[in-house]
């Protein structure tokens, strides 16, 4: 079945009480707004159309980066659920499958639940999703008769008895796009809240004799949010749920509560993450890999058998190749490391490439950044880099070669060589003693003069 997502995403968010749109505050490492699309991509939509308002250019921006297909229009004053999904109606015009409407800071909606709507949606002209609300609140209620839907009453036109109702309205509807818009044509605003409210097209579906039923999931996936309390939650819960899900999948962690993931991080099986790791977008841990505790990644890619930190940081483009070992206080950037290759303590590698089974020395900086532009290091296979060794970028190490400790090296190394580039060392017998004597007679002629 050919689908098309309407995501609205132009409300203020007033409660958040923030310069940022609400839908582009970060959940697990990526908008709300990207939850949301990531759920709706599932159906592998032909069209998604985003309905932009407050801070629509951040939005538009967002949205574009993400899916660089999307349509996001715009929706300049904020009259109401219907009015938003109306400015989808262009984009659309020529689309005639089903129309899915989510909303933009709702970011858990499960694929199988999009699914299961998409399916009622083949015997009924409107599908919406519904759950038991704990505490209804002031959430739109469903009013039944057997499997089918009436309409639904907003919490503020609600009467006590239709208040009393459970089974709420999550926001999420499918519909065909022509009848959707059809309908929304027809809503009013004559409501306590003077909006054009979406949930108004259920009655007057029905009204014109058409159906409507309610697919239903857990009250988690519907979870919307509203403040800075909300979003904290919903970011716990999606945690939780993460570390579960990687103790699934055979990933060991002694103190899961520690560990941060991000909406994207794949981890592989036998893979053990220790205390106080956090996963920033885009990582990926091959299985049997070690992260060490107090490590931070994003943007990086760990093969099988590597062990990271503890205390390392993995930027983005870091890749390290099976059984390498980075260690502590140790940060790596745009830089692959071929199998095998140590970098254990203290070093900065950006912008480089190390070949196999090198050692990399305690201290050593690749000097990547002149101040105006970034530049490459290569380091060949088997190579001896000593500690404290500054590679003033561009450079190339050739396999086999070595370089002293201290060294700053600014050309090339060919392979095989050992180059040491530091001033000379300098011996003067029993100079000690006698230089300590001449500073402790400087000492106290000014202790004297004071
Ligand atoms: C809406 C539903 C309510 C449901 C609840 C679930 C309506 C009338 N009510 O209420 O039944 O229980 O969600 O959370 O639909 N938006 C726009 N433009 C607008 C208005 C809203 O883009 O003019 C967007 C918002 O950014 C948000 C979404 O639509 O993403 C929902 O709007 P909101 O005002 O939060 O609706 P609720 O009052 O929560
Ligand atoms: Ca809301």
């Amino acid at each position: 079945m050919k689908t098309a997502l309407v995501i609205l995403a132009a409300g203020k968010g007033t409660r958040m009480n923030s310069d940022l749109p609400k839908v582009l505050h970060p959940l697990a490492g990526a908008p709300l707004l990207i939850h949301a699309m990531r759920a709706g991509e599932t159906l592998t939509p032909e069209h998604t159309v985003i309905v932009a308002g407050h801070g629509a250019q951040a939005v538009r921006g967002a949205a574009l980066d993400y899916d660089g297909t999307a349509t996001v229009v715009q929706q300049t004053e904020q009259l109401g659920t219907a009015h938003a999904a109306a400015q989808a109606r262009a984009a659309l015009a020529r689309f005639d499958g089903t129309a899915i409407v989510l909303f933009g800071d709702t970011p858990f909606v499960s694929p199988d639940t999009l699914a299961a709507m998409t399916d009622a949606q083949a015997d009924h002209d409107v599908v919406v999703l519904g759950f038991q609300a704990a505490n209804p609140g002031r959430y739109g209620r469903l009013v039944m008769e057997g499997d089918s839907l009436q309409r639904i009453v907003e919490f503020k036109d609600a009467t006590e008895d239709e208040r009393a109702i459970a089974l709420c309205n999550s926001g999420v509807m499918a519909c065909r796009a022509g009848l959707l818009f059809d309908l929304i044509d027809a809503v009013s605003n004559e409501n306590a809240a003077g909006e054009y409210y979406l949930t108004e097209i259920i009655g007057l579906a029905r009204d014109r004799g058409l159906s409507a039923t309610v697919v239903t999931c857990d009250e988690a996936e519907t979870l919307g949010i509203n403040t800075r309390a909300e979003l904290a939650e919903a970011e716990m819960s999606f945690q939780n749920r993460a570390r579960a899900h990687a103790a699934e999948e055979g990933v060991t962690m002694p103190a899961p509560q520690t560990v941060h993931f991000a909406f994207d991080t794949v981890i592989g099986r036998d893979t053990v993450i220790e205390p106080n790791v956090v996963f920033g977008p885009g990582v990926t841990v091959e299985s049997g890999a070690t992260i060490r505790a107090f490590s931070h990644l994003e943007g990086c890619h760990v093969a099988r058998g590597a062990v990271v930190g503890p205390y390392a940081r993995l930027r983005p483009g870091a890749e390290l190749s099976e059984d390498t070992r980075i260690g502590n206080f140790v940060e790596v950037k745009n830089a692959r490391i071929g199998e095998g290759s140590k970098v254990n303590h203290l070093s900065y590698i950006g912008d480089a490439t190390i070949g196999q089974h090198s050692n990399i020395g305690a201290g050593t900086v690749t000097c990547n950044y002149d101040g105006v532009m970034k530049h490459h290091t290569e380091i060949g296979d088997n190579v001896f880099i000593g500690s404290d060794t500054m590679l003033v970028a561009p450079v190339s190490i050739g396999d086999g070669a070595m370089t002293g400790s201290g060294s700053v090296i600014t050309s090339d190394v060919e392979a095989g060589a050992l180059a040491i580039a530091r001033a000379p060392q300098v011996e003067k017998p029993g100079m000690a003693a006698k230089l300590i004597q001449i500073l402790k007679a400087k000492k106290a002629k000014l202790q004297r003069g004071s």
